[in-house]
């Protein structure tokens, strides 16, 4: 219909997507066939029925297992352009993608691999799509703040083309704080810095992340809601929050849709954008997470021309090619 059209006519950045996370159970499969992989599920629909997740590592379990069957360059760079012909129709025009080397790398995968063919796949996406695209590596948070100072070091032939680091995972348990020093050390070496933080975990997260990391922009946030002062502070600094609608529905962050605080974060003043997170999993790519939280919670077309304003603006891009989308 109309609003259908005006979202996907709107052009937009995706700023929260987890490449591993765009994984379509079709592909799963053939990647299964191709490597010889053996999958615990004997068709994609099973798959997809076992899609049905409580909260954020119920949904983890099954999406490290998934990304077991990425196994060569070619693989990454099925899956990355696989991900950018989404976006090309959901009005996409640039995107900055997170992954996560240690996943590979701690199954055996030289560092290379994954890097390389996800690399191949944004310069196919150029190339062929139009749409330009920067590179994040997140760590892993449940692991120790040892093993992300080796990946750093791993990454070290990679960091001109990464544009930043992020830090996902668990949340839990597992505060900002506990990765002070890495994060130092990445933005010594000219990388931004991102972090989850106020998904599962409490608004104290998020000051964590403010205070001890420096983050250049936060992803998800929800839960800096709680607190008045947080709100207001994210307000006054300008920083980009990378929320995630049916990823939040999914993992049970919120009950319903029609709860989602997409509508209240912009009329707070938050830089808010709206992101698919991991599509695959979640149930719909960027568009879907336009139309389904503007239906939702009532969003105007005003709203959402915010929403793709903000993914412009709060990105990574030097200045005059944000001047030039917004
Ligand atoms: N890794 C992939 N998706 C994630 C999410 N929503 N939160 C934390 N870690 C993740
Ligand atoms: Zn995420």
């Amino acid at each position: 219909d109309t609003l259908d059209a005006f979202i996907r006519g709107l052009p937009k950045a995706e700023l929260h997507l987890h490449i591993e996370g765009s994984l379509e159970p079709e592909l799963m499969f053939a990647l299964a066939q191709r490597n010889r992989i053996d999958l615990p599920f004997q068709s994609v629909e099973e798959i997809r029925a076992a899609y049905a997740f409580s909260n954020l590592q119920d949904f983890l379990d099954i999406y490290y297992q998934g990304a077991g069957v990425l196994q060569t360059e070619e693989d990454f760079q099925d899956l990355t352009i696989a991900y950018f012909r989404r976006l090309k129709a959901d009005g996409g025009v640039h995107a900055e993608i997170f992954y996560d080397p240690q996943t590979h790398t701690d199954r055996g995968l030289p560092f290379s691999v994954a890097a390389d063919g996800i690399l191949a796949g944004m310069k196919q996406a150029e190339d062929e799509l139009g749409i330009t695209s920067r590179l994040i590596m997140s760590y892993l948070r449940h692991l120790s703040e040892e093993a992300a100072f080796e990946t750093l070091r791993q990454a070290e032939p990679y960091l001109d083309r990464f544009v930043g680091v992020g830090l996902d995972s668990g949340e839990v348990g597992h505060p900002p704080s506990k990765f002070a020093n890495v994060m130092k050390a990445s933005r010594e070496r000219g990388l931004l810095i991102n972090a989850h933080a106020g998904e599962e975990g409490p608004p104290a997260y998020v000051y964590e992340a403010l205070d001890i990391l420096g983050v250049d922009r936060i992803d998800h946030g929800n839960r800096a809601l709680e607190d008045q002062a947080l709100t207001r502070r994210l307000v006054d600094m300008g920083i980009t929050l990378t929320v995630c609608p049916l990823s939040n529905l999914s993992l049970c962050v919120v009950k319903d849709l029609k709860e989602h605080p997409m509508k209240r974060m912009l009329d707070l003043g938050l830089k808010a954008t709206c992101n698919s997170d991991d599509p695959a999993y979640f149930g719909g790519y960027v568009g879907d997470n336009y139309i389904r939280t503007a239906e939702a919670v009532g969003l105007t077309r005003d709203d959402l021309a915010t929403l793709a304003k903000n993914s412009f603006s709060g990105s990574f891009l030097p200045a005059a090619d944000k001047a030039r989308h917004i």
